[in-house]
């Protein structure tokens, strides 16, 4: 190489590089709106001492808005009504806090969650009507009739008590009786110091609970339009959006909790999560709810933020032809069972025969999923881990019923 053609490389190398820079240089910069919690340095003798014990925890509170509000350690930790107490470094401080420290300051947000499935039912679903007051059971039965008055749940006596305790109750206890006379808990959607409506209204929040094959929400959320927007968008969202401010500008991409509860754009927030609903997808054979019309009405009104009515018309038209033909499917299996066990060929007990799990699969897994799908999304649910499943679990059913018919004929002879 010449010492010209050193030179001609060098200058040619200079140029790219900085035309690179300009290009780079004249691309529009993106905004990133997202404002992080505000960080407020906590003080008073909890906060003091705390830094040197459990500062992570400090640390949480000091971007809450309870620290810029001037809500102090003490106001979440002191004793209420009936709970048991300790001593602590001159304080006298509440044992365990539960949703009764919380609705001294938010008695609305506990009302509405109390009125909810994540009340009292929640729980019930597990353990039945054991552990609440006579004044609970009535109060939640009043708006979800037979949600509370029933069994301890057959499957988690078939699988055991630790099981039940860790597995079962460990998302069911969104609704726990506690022995201060509240009902849950209000950390599994706020974290217990951060206190945040950002993390409330991420989907992996509900998704701690909201997911696998049963009731598989995150999932079907993460592979909707809505989940793939918000997967890419998330860092251009204000998370931290006050919820009586909330608008399309902070959240033009919706999450669980935009659907389920926020108050979007001077609609009211709500911590029922019932209140936007209009089927009971989670029923074998699902129905209409009592105020089918108004849930209905609720959630729509929630989507006309975003959309236009005709579109989402036709996706609620196209929903509810899947729930009636699920419904369909999963009434002939339950048929199935109820006429192998009048013929004999089926012991009364629930989950001691293939052919139960089969059934229970069927509607549990897969009738639930198609539905969840439609309403929410879902193309992959509604057909391979839905419909698909569907079929193939009844024709394994058939085989197995015809296989318990032929037998007992020929044991009869
Ligand atoms: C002089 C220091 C000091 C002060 C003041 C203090 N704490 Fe503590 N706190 C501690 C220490 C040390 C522990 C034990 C940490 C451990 O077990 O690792 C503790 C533990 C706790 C625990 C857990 C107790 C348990 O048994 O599970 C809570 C809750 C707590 N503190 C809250 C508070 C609150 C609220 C205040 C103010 C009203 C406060 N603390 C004031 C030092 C302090
Ligand atoms: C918004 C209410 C709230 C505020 C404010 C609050 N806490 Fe807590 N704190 C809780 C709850 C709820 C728990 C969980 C208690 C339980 O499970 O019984 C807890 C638990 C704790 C624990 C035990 C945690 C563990 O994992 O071992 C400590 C220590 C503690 N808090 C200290 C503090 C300190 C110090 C402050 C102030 C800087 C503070 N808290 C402010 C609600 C609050
Ligand atoms: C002593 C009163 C008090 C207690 C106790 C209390 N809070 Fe708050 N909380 C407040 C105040 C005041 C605000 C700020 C309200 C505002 O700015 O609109 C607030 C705000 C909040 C917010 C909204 C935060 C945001 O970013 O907009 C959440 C969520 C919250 N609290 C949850 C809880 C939970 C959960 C508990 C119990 C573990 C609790 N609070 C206990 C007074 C309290
Ligand atoms: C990973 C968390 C999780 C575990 C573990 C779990 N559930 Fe659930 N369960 C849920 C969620 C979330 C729903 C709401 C489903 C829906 O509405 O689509 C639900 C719904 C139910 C329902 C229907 C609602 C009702 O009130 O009748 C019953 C019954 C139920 N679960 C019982 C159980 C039993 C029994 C176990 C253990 C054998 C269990 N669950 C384990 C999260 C869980
Ligand atoms: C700690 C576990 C847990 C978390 C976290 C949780 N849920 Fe749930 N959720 C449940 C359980 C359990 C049920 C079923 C209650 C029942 O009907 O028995 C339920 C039921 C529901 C229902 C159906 C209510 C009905 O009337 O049938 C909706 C909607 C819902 N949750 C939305 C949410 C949203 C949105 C979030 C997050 C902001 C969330 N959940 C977070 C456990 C949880
Ligand atoms: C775009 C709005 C939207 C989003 C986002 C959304 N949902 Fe839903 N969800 C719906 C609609 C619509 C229904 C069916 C409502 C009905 O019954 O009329 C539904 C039904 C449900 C149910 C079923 C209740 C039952 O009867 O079994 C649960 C539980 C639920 N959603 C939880 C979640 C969770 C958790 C997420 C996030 C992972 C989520 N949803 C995201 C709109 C949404
Ligand atoms: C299922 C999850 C979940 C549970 C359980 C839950 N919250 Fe919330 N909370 C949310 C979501 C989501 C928002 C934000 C709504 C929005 O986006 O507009 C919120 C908002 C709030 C706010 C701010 C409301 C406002 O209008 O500014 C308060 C205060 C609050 N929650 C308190 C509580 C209390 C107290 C409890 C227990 C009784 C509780 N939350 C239980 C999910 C939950
Ligand atoms: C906060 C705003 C917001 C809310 C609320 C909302 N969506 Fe969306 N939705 C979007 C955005 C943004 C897109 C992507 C739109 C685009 O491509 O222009 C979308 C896409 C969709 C799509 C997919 C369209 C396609 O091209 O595949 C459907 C279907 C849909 N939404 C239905 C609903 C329904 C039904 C509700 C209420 C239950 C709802 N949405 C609530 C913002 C929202």
């Amino acid at each position: 190489m010449t010492f010209k053609n050193i030179f001609i490389s060098i200058i040619f190398a200079t140029a790219m590089i900085v035309a690179a820079f300009m290009i780079n240089n004249a691309r529009p910069k993106i905004e990133i709106s997202q404002p992080g919690p505000e960080y407020v340095r906590a003080v008073g003798k909890c906060a003091e001492c705390h830094l040197h014990e459990t500062s992570a925890i400090v640390h949480q509170y000091s971007m809450s808005k309870h620290a810029s509000q001037n809500v102090t350690c003490f106001e979440c930790h002191r004793p209420q009504k009936r709970q048991e107490t300790f001593n602590h470094k001159g304080f006298t401080l509440a044992r365990n806090l539960t949703a009764l420290n919380c609705s001294q300051c938010h008695s609305t947000e506990y009302d509405q969650f109390l009125r909810s499935r994540h009340g009292a039912p929640a729980w019930a679903a597990v353990t039945g009507s054991k552990g609440f007051t006579a004044e609970q059971i009535e109060y939640a039965e009043k708006y979800h009739p037979g949600s509370i008055m029933r069994p301890v749940n057959k499957l988690a006596i078939a699988e055991g008590k630790g099981v039940m305790e860790k597995g079962c109750l460990a998302c069911h206890s969104v609704g726990m009786p506690n022995t201060d006379g509240s009902i849950g808990t209000c950390t599994a959607c706020h974290a217990r110091h951060s206190t945040s409506v950002a993390l409330a209204r991420q989907p992996e929040t509900c998704g701690q609970c909201h997911m696998g094959p049963d009731h598989s929400q995150l999932e079907i959320y993460n592979e909707s339009k809505h989940g793939v927007l918000f997967a890419l968008q998330r860092k251009h969202l204000n998370l931290n959006a006050s919820p009586k401010k909330l608008t399309t500008r902070d959240m033009p991409v919706p999450t669980c909790a935009t659907c389920h509860m926020s108050g979007l754009e001077g609609m009211n927030v709500t911590h029922d999560v019932t209140e936007r609903l209009s089927w009971w997808l989670f029923s074998a054979v699902s129905k209409k709810r009592p105020n089918y019309n108004l849930g209905q009405e609720a959630m729509k009104n929630i989507c006309l933020k975003c959309h236009a009515k005709p579109q989402v018309e036709e996706f609620y038209r196209e929903a509810e032809v899947v729930v009636h033909s699920t419904n369909e499917k999963v009434q002939k299996s339950v048929e199935l069972i109820a006429d192998l066990r009048n013929e004999g060929l089926l012991t009364p007990e629930p989950f001691d025969e293939p052919i139960e799990f089969i059934a229970f699969d069927l509607w549990h897994y897969y009738g639930r999923t198609a539905k969840h799908g439609a309403f929410m999304g879902g193309a992959d649910f509604v057909q391979w881990h839905g419909n698909y499943e569907l079929l193939l679990k009844m024709v394994e059913m058939e085989e197995i019923a015809k296989k318990l018919r032929g037998l007992s004929i020929s044991e009869m002879k």
